[in-house]
């Protein structure tokens, strides 16, 4: 069975409907969003969101799983879902839609995944801020439950039971993900603790977004019995602003594909961030079909912002030169992106 794993959504539905779409094509129907998903259902617009993406997920015939990031209300789930859980375990919080808790344990296939959800928020003084500000409950924008305690993962990793993945939120500490803006003090407990979360577990693969960076590397870890093993980090992009001009890269650097059986990464891009990786032996898995869902979208937003930079240009005597030469340089360009579309769609 193929997943697509993805990266921070933020409650970003043009976003998910992205990842559903590339889901119902390529993963065998199946998303997961490593936290800090978007459940705010505590706000008007987190509902709307929730139903819409519920809708657009069962009219693609897609299931979207999740675990919780420092911006999820974690509690507010537990407190509406926890007596409704699926077979599996997942708490149903839509049709479509379902939450994997701190410390779930399932398989699928010939992998057996944990769920660690939680981080620390480095914009923690910011969003109580906005709250003070604001006037609104405690509770609204920073959430008192964002991470783990040590408790709670002593009593995670009362059960040794191994694991060929982890998902988590956070990066473990030992990871280096060669550029990190949430490696404060603060955040360093959590991440400590994902660390042992992997040296008792032993897993062949651990995701996690947070980082809003996309990153793979081939890390050693001492295990608890001394020996020295590997686990392969996969940090995930998040939902990339939709006016940034590498849009399509950053789309394609928000998602892998794994795969339950062979327990490997099938799919996923691009290809230059091979270069980005601490791993020398690391081998770019970019499979050419991943450029489909980039190259179409890319055309559209090329097009669109054409268009609107040809609008605007003003035609007087004094820019007669530049005017006839930009507009027929946007043009060819055009022609050309409308070219390479029509290859790309055949
Ligand atoms: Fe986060």
């Amino acid at each position: 069975m193929k997943i697509l794993m993805a990266g921070d959504t933020h409650m970003d539905l043009e976003h998910l409907q992205y990842l559903v779409d590339v889901a119902s094509v390529e993963a065998d129907s199946r998303l997961f969003v490593l936290g800090d998903f978007g459940y705010w259902e505590h706000v008007p617009a987190g509902i709307l969101f929730l139903d819409k993406l519920d809708g657009y997920a069962g009219s693609k015939g897609v299931t979207v799983y999740f675990l919780d990031g420092n911006h999820d209300k974690m509690s507010m789930i537990l407190e509406r879902y926890a007596e409704d859980a699926d077979d599996e375990g997942f708490l149903r919080v839509r049709e479509r839609i379902y939450y994997a808790p701190r410390g779930h344990r399932w398989t699928w296939d010939g992998s057996s995944f944990i769920a660690l959800g939680g981080a620390y928020s480095v914009d923690k003084r910011q969003r109580l801020r906005w709250e003070h500000t604001l006037g609104a409950p405690a509770g609204s924008s920073w959430f008192p439950e964002e991470e783990m305690s040590d408790e709670d993962m002593d009593r995670i990793l009362a059960n040794g039971n191994l694991v060929t993945v982890i998902l988590a939120h956070d990066k473990p500490r030992d990871s280096e993900p060669g550029w990190n803006r949430k490696d404060l003090d603060a955040c360093l407990p959590n991440q400590e603790r994902l660390q042992r979360a992997i040296e008792v577990l032993r897993p062949c693969h651990f995701f996690h977004g947070h980082l809003h960076h996309r990153y793979t590397e081939h890390m050693e870890f001492r295990a608890t019995d001394s020996r020295i093993l590997d686990v392969r980090v996969h940090g995930l992009d998040c939902n990339p602003d939709p006016r940034a001009l590498d849009l399509f890269d950053r789309q394609l650097q928000s998602w892998v594909i794994y795969d339950t059986v062979s327990r490997a990464v099938v799919m996923g891009g691009p290809k230059d961030l091979a270069s980005d990786s601490n791993d020398p032996d690391w081998t770019p898995y970019v499979d050419s079909r991943a450029g489909r869902y980039a190259k179409p979208m890319e055309a559209e937003l090329a097009i669109a912002i054409a268009r609107e930079y040809v609008d605007e240009m003003e035609y007087n005597d004094d820019t007669a030169h530049d005017y006839c030469h930009h507009r027929r340089v946007i043009i060819a360009l055009l022609e050309e992106i409308r070219r390479l579309r029509l290859l790309i769609d055949s």
